[in-house]
């Protein structure tokens, strides 16, 4: 197997020597490891310790010529399995939060397509700052794991939050993040997303806002974790994962047969469709042509449309474990506790979608898990990638 490479991006705060010892231990293990200084960071530490204990070249300077690679900064984020940064200073986290790419390291941040590990370091008070709180929660949305700086004593004489974690839980976090859990190896998921769509005529329909992002992250997590994964898609745009069996579906009865189709063959199924809960009862053959005169009215007939995940849950066989959404308002608990009963579902992922940054169309979601044996288990505002893998690692635990 070759070896991972994992790019460590070092900004200016004087924990950056510390993170000298972490190199050596990941080269330890048989890594390649890039380190990226910013100008600040290299006051700290010089490269020549870095590339030293690397064995690599350090890289400092955008416009520096790279023997390696026609385009240096696309070139190194190519080569990279995982890109840390630590210390992550205040400065350069607002650079990530806003994507401003004015040195090598930030213009590799951009570049880069794989995981992101962001280890703050900085003295209490800037850290507990509005605006360094709010590009976290920025970072964090965008799917980056931001990790905890400890309190204690920091290097300005001051005590609180803003130290650098232990090494040993930065070394713990980057193996999972290197080697996530494949714990559904061998297992079949299928899950819907998005809207579906009741056409009203040839040329219009009817569908809601829901854009897709929470189900195509559960399908994202359950391959990376193993599973063979069937995502039975509404109508979103987003772009598929890769190694998922995408089948896009327009209607709320085409995705019932479709899901009803694939059922037998699954382990887990998860509903994180908008369903419209009706359809047009007459679909027009022809296009509706505009009235001559605006008083006219049109008048639509609807009628309900099958629930899917109640249909699936009446043919659920023994092993299988199906998950359920629900976007409340009031009583989550309760309407919960319901809709696992009708549907045969094992959990429920419920959302208080009046909570600003849970629901449709944000990058964070606000979940309650509610389990068929009862357990109520709230979870923090995370990113819906967070969220997928909250939701995976319960269906892990019944299954
Ligand atoms: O009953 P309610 O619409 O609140 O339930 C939401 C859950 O049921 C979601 O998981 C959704 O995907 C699913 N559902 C469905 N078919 C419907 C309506 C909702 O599968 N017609």
């Amino acid at each position: 197997m070759m070896a991972k490479t994992i790019g460590i991006g070092v900004t200016g705060g004087i924990a950056a020597y510390k993170i000298v010892d972490l190199v050596s231990r990941l080269k330890k293990d048989g890594l390649d490891v890039v380190v990226i200084m910013t100008e600040g960071a290299a006051k700290f530490v010089t490269p020549l310790t870095f590339k030293t204990i690397s064995g690599r070249e350090v890289l400092t300077d955008l416009w520096q010529e790279s023997q390696e690679f026609k385009v240096q900064h696309i070139g190194v984020a190519e080569q990279l399995d995982l890109l840390v940064i630590a210390p992550a200073t205040a400065n350069f986290i607002a650079k990530m939060a806003y994507g401003i790419a004015d040195d090598l390291l930030s213009t590799i941040v951009l570049a880069n397509t794989v995981s992101v590990l962001v280890v703050p370091a900085m003295n209490s008070n800037m850290y507990r700052n509005t605006a360094v709180q709010r590009n976290l929660t920025i970072l964090n949305e965008y799917g980056y794991r931001v990790m905890k700086p400890e309190s204690g004593m920091l290097a300005c004489g001051v005590t609180g939050p803003g130290r650098l974690p232990e090494l040993d839980d930065i070394y713990d976090e980057i193996q999972q993040m290197l080697y996530p859990k494949k714990d559904l190896a061998g297992k079949r998921l299928m899950v819907n997303a998005g809207t579906t769509c009741e056409d009203i005529d040839p040329v219009r329909f009817i569908a809601n806002r829901s854009s897709g992002k929470m189900g195509f992250c559960i399908a994202e997590e359950a391959s990376a974790r193993g599973a063979e994964v069937v995502l039975v898609n509404g109508r979103c745009q987003l772009e598929p994962p890769a190694g998922v069996n995408v089948v896009p579906v327009w209607s709320a009865d085409e995705m019932c047969e479709v899901m009803r189709k694939y059922q037998p063959a699954c382990d887990v199924i998860i509903g994180s469709a908008a369903v419209g809960d009706f359809k047009v009862a007459t679909v027009e053959t022809h296009k509706r042509k505009k009235p001559d005169d605006k008083s006219e009215k049109w008048v639509l007939e609807l009628v309900g449309n099958p629930d899917i995940l109640q249909e699936l849950g009446k043919h659920k066989t023994g092993r299988q474990v199906i998950v359920g959404f629900a976007a409340e308002t009031e009583n989550i608990v309760e309407n919960a506790r319901k809709k696992i009963e009708t549907k045969n579902l094992d959990f429920i992922v419920a959302n208080d979608v009046t909570q600003e940054g849970a629901g449709f169309e944000t990058d964070t979601n606000i979940v309650t898990l509610i389990t068929r044996d009862g357990e109520v288990k709230p979870l923090p505002k995370m990113s819906k990638r967070e969220v997928a893998a909250a939701i995976i690692d319960k269906v892990v635990e019944i299954l």
